[in-house]
């Protein structure tokens, strides 16, 4: 964890507050476009925010909120109770979305999703990329960082108000698609199913903020093997394996507990793994909040 002071909370739109969160020991941690953090709430709660600054600046991370009707406690404490000068102890920086290089790029944001995508819009200029950006909310006053956009981008950023003009047409944009550009798209689920259903994949990257629904097989118990340690943990059918191993005295660090940050990444050794998460585990590892074992043992790097 990193030590911060919140200097600035300020209004960014309708129902959402933009946080700058200054290092309390000097330097935060490097970060690339895409990349979000925990932030430790004072009310014991956790959440991850995209990284929406510019990385270029060390001395500070900004972080946009928007408030959540249906909040479980993160976003109502933060819009109700946060105030300049707390501090604050924030994670060091983890990607699931990053820019990869590409001829040229078409970024598509919805509502707060326009967070990771605004400093993947300065990188792709400050390269030399021609970039466009289409972002979509309900209205201009809802949408975020829209001005900030639109006075530094010009006619490369698109606002779509889609209560007055309806949803962007993503088969057209589709159809427009110079050759090698890559698109990158954060929003809701709705639009990323619409995105989804009119790009194809190989030119698409998405981050979800919250976990595409799935179905798995019945959950059943099985047994963590912990090769460095030498011990067992035994994982019930109604438990994860993350609570199973933060149970037994594993320091497994969790956030959002639904597949989607990355924070609870362990290594697998041997076993077969069902992967229930949304960041897409790389081999030999998983996601110990929701993935699970397929068979009766897992063998752990622990
Ligand atoms: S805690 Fe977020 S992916 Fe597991």
């Amino acid at each position: 964890m990193q030590r911060t002071l919140l200097d600035r909370i300020d209004p960014a739109a309708e129902g959402v507050v933009s946080l700058v969160l200054r290092g309390a020991d000097g330097p935060l941690a490097p970060w690339e476009p895409g990349a979000h953090v925990d932030l430790a709430l004072p009310n014991w709660l956790t959440r991850q925010y995209s990284l929406c600054g510019d990385p270029a600046d060390l001395g500070t991370y900004r972080v946009a909120v928007r408030y959540d009707r249906l909040s479980r406690g993160g976003s109502e404490y933060i819009h109700r109770f946060l105030r300049a000068g707390r501090p604050l102890d924030v994670s060091l920086p983890r990607n699931n979305f990053p820019l990869d290089p590409a001829p040229g790029y078409l970024f598509l944001a919805g509502g707060i999703g326009i967070t990771p995508v605004l400093p993947m819009l300065r990188a792709a200029a400050a390269a030399g990329r021609p970039a466009r950006l289409v972002y979509a909310g309900p209205s201009l006053a809802a949408m975020p960082f829209a001005e900030e956009l639109r006075s530094a981008y010009g006619d490369a950023v698109r606002l779509v108000a889609t209560r007055q003009d309806g949803r962007p047409d993503f088969a057209a944009l589709a159809a427009e698609l110079a050759p090698g550009t890559m698109v990158y798209c954060c929003g809701p689920a709705s639009m990323l199913t619409a995105v989804e259903a009119a790009f194809p994949a190989e030119r698409l990257r998405t981050e979800r903020f919250r976990p595409e629904p799935k179905v798995f097989g019945p959950d059943t118990a099985f047994e963590a093997a912990c090769a460095r340690s030498g011990r067992t943990v035994q994982v019930d059918a109604d438990e994860s394996l993350l609570n199973a191993l933060t149970h037994a005295g594993f320091p497994v660090s969790s956030g959002c507990r639904e597949g989607v940050c990355g924070s609870c990444e362990i290594a697998v050794l041997d076993g077969e793994v069902e992967h229930r998460d949304d960041v897409g585990a790389a081999e030999g590892r998983m996601y110990a909040c929701v993935s699970r074992a397929l068979g009766p043992r897992l063998v752990l790097d622990l």
